[in-house]
């Protein structure tokens, strides 16, 4: 029985795509006009409701201090059908998610219905472990199609997911569940990647021995590694799963019900849980895929994200599926038998959009043109970036060499706060510029403005804010709703501030210069220096630290840790990445440890963290006047120490 309106989009199989910068122009001043009908036509079009919304936008970033806003308030949907069931019909044996393995031609395609039916099973057996809507679980996995079938499978029930990336640590996956206050772990044996095992069990287990609220622990089973167990917690996925019936009757939520909390790094050493909620988070995911990338229904699109961040939240899961797209998951690293992987994948399966960050751009174009030139590439139409600003040497590499000078490059700049892509050309429509993100997405109006607030007209750098609300955006932070307001809207009264910081020149092209708080982008991962300083800082021969980012070839960043010794102690830089390694995670590396007599500080006592990048940037000759500190002399011997590698 079909409970919702099946859109006429999804009947007919097409998209509307932007295809000119005068379309361009013409959906703009539509969504400028009237903000609400825009956003109303885009959540009808796009999504199978069980009661369409007739309200936009409730509340403003003036009234956010009081309480959330929201969109679509009226509204009823489940996600899980319209990721689903509403392509049944049309596409039911079409691929929904097409998977490739760590070892090379390992592969797994799951159709629209094979997906549905798999999503159901898993929402039965989590129903009879005792999830329900409203509640959280936490799913710590690699990238397997299970890790997505989870997330549909929560959103069936109307269940909170989080997922936590593989790479984190126990302590970090502790603290998550905790927060979140989740009753269940979705987890696997180990995780494969690059031929090493991730004892994503074992991690599980510690973490969660300091989680008196987590009840079952649900384990699939990706290997034959053995693993130990806890009787009566947890459960093989394979045992509760597969005897389920395919079929499942979707839980009903409004559209500002939660779909997930999303944890990320900020200023301070405490991680968001960033809350995207039903309706909102899948219409803006649904139209920016669609729109970004031209997507067409016979693409074969592949992001190579990791669903442990938004990009594969909103790119591998939601939006592609929403939009009945073939959506790739890759469980491996890129140089994993060799360079050639993405391009031997590309060729294999003729991915047509490829969708990766410049980290990896830049590390594979290091290594060298041949690993790309031995394999076709003609079926690429669409080559996307995320996560960091390109370098314009490496989006002409990747424009050149990788799409053969015939593929559309979208830059799209966005954040996990922003649910999807804000800034970012759309192909083939907007011209590039090597290193712009270009220009705003219809229905997002940035302002670059002065630390006062003070907007800045025409060619000019500064802060990057969001002037008005779009439906893809967090709604608040699990739990501290006073803490997302001080986060992002008390900089600028009446504007979302995003951390970053952002040019604009004299065709209104954007080009985002980095984060201006203390978060650093390592490799495209978000981190907050804090985190690091208070993991360095827990070694006992520590007395202070303060840790920095510095430019990195192909990192992009760097983390710089200035540490100051214990009295009569000798700093170990091992001992501090373990303990980084611990608190954080894998992913959580120092680059570089300088050790230092003492930190330069104000006669209040504050770090001057301007002066620590300054010397890390190798830029010391900068430093103006240090003369305010309570002891100059210390910049001195940090400047002399500092040596560049
Ligand atoms: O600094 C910006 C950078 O990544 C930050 C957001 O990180 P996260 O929430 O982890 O989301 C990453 C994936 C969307 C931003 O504040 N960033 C992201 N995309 C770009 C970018 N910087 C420049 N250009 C981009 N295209």
């Amino acid at each position: 029985m079909t409970t919702f309106d099946v859109p006429a989009r999804v009947r007919e199989g097409a998209i509307t795509p932007i295809s000119d910068l005068d379309r361009y122009r013409e959906v703009c001043a539509r969504a400028v006009h009237d903000p609400d009908a825009f956003w109303l036509d885009v959540a009808h079009q796009r999504l199978a409701w069980r009661k369409a919304p007739t309200v936009g936008l409730d509340g403003s970033f003036r009234t956010i201090k009081d309480g959330p806003l929201s969109w679509f308030s009226d509204g009823v949907l489940n996600v899980s059908e319209s990721c689903l069931d509403q392509h049944l019909d049309a596409r039911g044996d079409k691929v929904a998610i097409l998977w490739e393995g760590d070892e090379p031609g390992d592969v797994r395609r799951l159709t629209y219905r094979e997906l549905h039916a798999e999503v159901c099973k898993t929402a039965n057996a989590l129903a009879k472990l005792g999830l329900q809507k409203g509640e959280r679980a936490i799913i710590y996995m690699g990238m397997v199609p299970e890790a997505a079938i989870a997330m549909l499978a929560c959103a069936r029930l109307g269940a909170i997911h989080s997922v936590v990336f593989g790479g984190f640590s126990a302590d970090a996956l502790r603290d998550r569940i905790r927060d979140c206050g989740a009753e269940i772990v979705i987890t696997q044996d180990v995780g494969l990647r690059g031929g090493r095992h991730i004892p994503l069990k074992a991690t599980t287990d510690e973490a969660c021995a300091g989680s008196p609220s987590i009840q079952k622990v649900l384990v699939y089973k990706r290997t034959d590694v053995e693993v130990a167990w806890t009787e009566g917690r947890d459960v093989w996925w394979h045992e509760v799963v597969d005897g389920e019936s395919p079929t499942h009757e979707a839980v009903p939520v409004e559209a500002e019900h939660p779909l997930f909390v999303l944890y990320t790094s900020g200023s301070t050493g405490r991680p968001k849980g960033l809350v995207h909620t039903a309706g909102g988070y899948l219409a803006y995911t649904s139209y920016t895929h669609a729109t970004v990338f031209d997507l067409r229904e016979d693409d074969v699109y592949a992001c190579m994200a990791d669903v442990g961040w938004i990009t594969g939240h909103s790119y591998i899961v939601y939006g592609p599926l929403a939009n009945g797209a073939t959506t790739f998951m890759f469980e491996s690293v890129p140089t994993y038998p060799d360079a050639g992987r993405y391009w031997d994948m590309v060729a294999r399966h003729g991915v047509t959009i490829f969708y990766t960050a410049p980290t990896a751009i830049r590390a594979l174009a290091a290594l060298g043109d041949e690993h790309v030139k031995k394999h076709d590439r003609s079926t690429l139409r669409v080559l996307g970036t995320v996560g960091e600003p390109i370098n314009p040497e490496a989006w002409r590499w990747y424009y050149d060499v990788v799409g053969e000078g015939r593929c559309n490059i979208v830059d799209t700049w966005w954040q996990t706060e922003t649910g999807g892509v804000a800034i970012s050309p759309i192909a083939p429509a907007t011209p590039t510029k090597p290193g712009s993100a270009t220009l705003p997405m219809p229905g997002i109006f940035p302002s670059l403005r002065t630390p006062e607030g003070d907007v800045l007209r025409g060619p000019a750098e500064g802060l990057l804010c969001l002037d008005h609300p779009w439906p893809g955006q967090a709604r608040t932070v699990w739990g501290d709703h006073e803490r997302f307001v001080s986060t992002y809207f008390a900089m600028v009264p009446g504007a979302y501030f995003t951390g970053d910081g952002c040019r604009r020149d004299a065709d209104g092209y954007y080009w985002i210069t980095g984060r201006v708080d203390d978060v650093i982008n390592v490799s495209g991962h978000r981190m907050g220096t804090a985190e690091f300083e208070s993991a360095i800082v827990s070694v006992e021969e520590v007395a202070e630290a303060a840790v920095v980012g510095f430019p990195h070839p192909i990192k992009g960043q760097g983390v710089y840790a200035y540490v100051v010794a214990q009295p009569r102690s000798e700093i170990d830089p091992k001992a501090l990445d373990a303990a980084c390694r611990a608190q954080i995670g894998a992913h959580a590396k120092i680059d570089r440890v300088q050790v230092v007599p003492g930190l330069p500080k104000t006669r209040s006592g504050k770090v001057m963290r301007r002066i620590l990048r300054k010397i890390a940037e190798g830029r010391a000759d900068e430093l103006g006047d240090v003369s305010t500190l309570a002891d100059p002399g210390v910049v001195d011997a940090i400047r002399d120490g500092y040596r560049a590698e």
